[in-house]
């Protein structure tokens, strides 16, 4: 068995960080950034500095901190600004102060920031702030219109309650509206594999009717399933997520069903032009016989019988040429043999084995430990978040529709 650390393909983000009061929500943002497997490097102004100390950034990005006084034209420095340019995929500017804005816009290059933008080829994506007469003055107006049809994507500020104690657009866009565009640009970059490839990744656990208020349920959370679809959209996949625990805003299409038979209909469907289907969710074995109209009630009956018949298999139903897929053995126990042989009688190209009783992982927390089994190899992935152990399955995915 080949036992990798799950090794994290490199998504290096450059996060210029100007002096506007809206900086504190950088930290978030570069906190964020690095929860979810991005590299981030903050680079920051000389005004920015004053408001919050690099050591921040440095600590929740876990990486050192670009500035105009320890990295670039001092004695130890080279040439920084082509180095970071050349390092990132994607630069962010938040927040992008009415000044930094026209820097940007006018092509000076007199700090370390502006001339690592105009160093800089990739896609750039900058998040103004400002008191609301400083933002909508034409100068600036002017001035985000010229980055805005050079293809920088800028994300308008927002109305609101001002930090100056005044009221109007100025506040700068959420760290989760940033990370939303972050993600949006690297599934743009994206062009390995999987780019462009339909992919249907069902996630969740299935919920089987006893009557109109009861189900039975299992305790599958769908964090496994949404790491894949998550992984899969920055790899420029077309994601179609099938779920039954829809989460807040997702970048790509989810479609929300209930039951086993919701699910397996939806897979079918879904699955039908896609090239490649995982199976994360946890789907009921047995479902009622009957379902029961109406509020069962312990008045009518004082003892409840229920009678369970199987569901329909969906793995099964869904085999076709053409279609590579993933099966999930979510075992009670090292027992990595049933895997096998679960594998073997699905006639899946790839299986997932985690066994749920191991503590810290599994079902509803944020990290697993599994083993992926194709027909070439057998990978192990220590415990580590979700995220990391979707991109060691997708890697998987990306080699065996290579080696097609
Ligand atoms: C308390 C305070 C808050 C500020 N907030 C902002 C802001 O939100 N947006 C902005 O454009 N400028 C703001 N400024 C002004 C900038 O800090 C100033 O224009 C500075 O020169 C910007 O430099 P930089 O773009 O190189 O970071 C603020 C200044 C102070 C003192």
């Amino acid at each position: 068995m080949t036992e990798v650390e799950a090794h994290l393909p490199q998504r290096h983000v450059l996060v210029g960080v100007s002096g506007g009061i809206a900086i504190y929500k950088a930290v978030e943002l570069v906190r964020l950034l690095a929860k979810e497997g991005f590299s981030p490097t903050v680079v920051t102004t000389a005004a920015g500095k004053r408001f919050i100390m690099p050591l921040t950034f440095a600590a929740v990005a876990r990486a050192g901190v670009l500035d105009d006084d320890s990295s670039w034209q001092s004695s130890s420095g080279w040439f920084e600004h082509i180095e970071a340019a050349r390092r990132a995929d994607v630069m962010v500017v938040a927040p992008a102060t009415v000044n930094t804005v026209a820097k940007l816009a006018t092509g000076l290059a007199d700090n370390l920031l502006s001339a690592i933008y105009l160093a800089f080829r990739g896609p750039v994506i900058v998040a103004p702030t400002a008191n609301w007469a400083m933002y909508e003055h034409d100068a600036t107006r002017h001035n985000l219109e010229i980055l805005a049809q050079r293809g920088v994507e800028v994300l308008p500020a927002g109305e609101g309650d001002l930090a100056c104690g005044e009221e109007g657009a100025g506040r700068m866009a959420s760290p989760e509206v940033i990370m939303a565009a972050v993600r949006r640009a690297f599934a743009g970059l994206a062009a390995g594999t999987l780019a462009a490839r339909k992919i249907v990744v069902t996630a969740g656990g299935t919920r089987e009717a006893i009557d109109a208020v009861r189900y039975i349920g299992n305790r599958s959370s769908g964090k496994m399933g949404r790491a894949v679809a998550d992984e899969a959209y920055l790899r420029g996949a077309d994601v179609v997520l099938v779920t039954t625990r829809p989460d807040d805003e997702t970048a790509y299409r989810c479609v929300v069903v209930e039951s086993a038979a919701e699910m397996a209909d939806a897979v079918a469907r879904e699955s039908a032009e896609a090239s490649v289907l995982v199976m994360t969710a946890a789907v009921a074995d047995y479902r009622p016989a009957s379902v029961s109209d109406g509020k069962l009630s312990r008045s009518d009956s004082p003892e409840l019988t229920l009678r369970l018949v199987p569901t329909i298999d969906i793995l099964a139903q869904t085999r076709r040429s053409g279609l590579l897929r993933v099966g999930f053995a979510a075992e009670a126990g090292p027992r990595i043999d049933r895997a096998r042989a679960k594998k073997a009688a699905k006639g899946v190209e790839i299986l997932v084995f985690n066994d749920i009783l191991a503590a810290g992982i599994g079902i509803g927390s944020d990290e697993n430990e599994i083993t992926i089994l194709t027909s070439a190899r057998e990978v192990h992935v220590p415990r580590t978040s979700k995220a990391a152990c979707a991109r060691a399955i997708l890697d998987e995915v990306e080699t065996v529709i290579s080696g097609r």
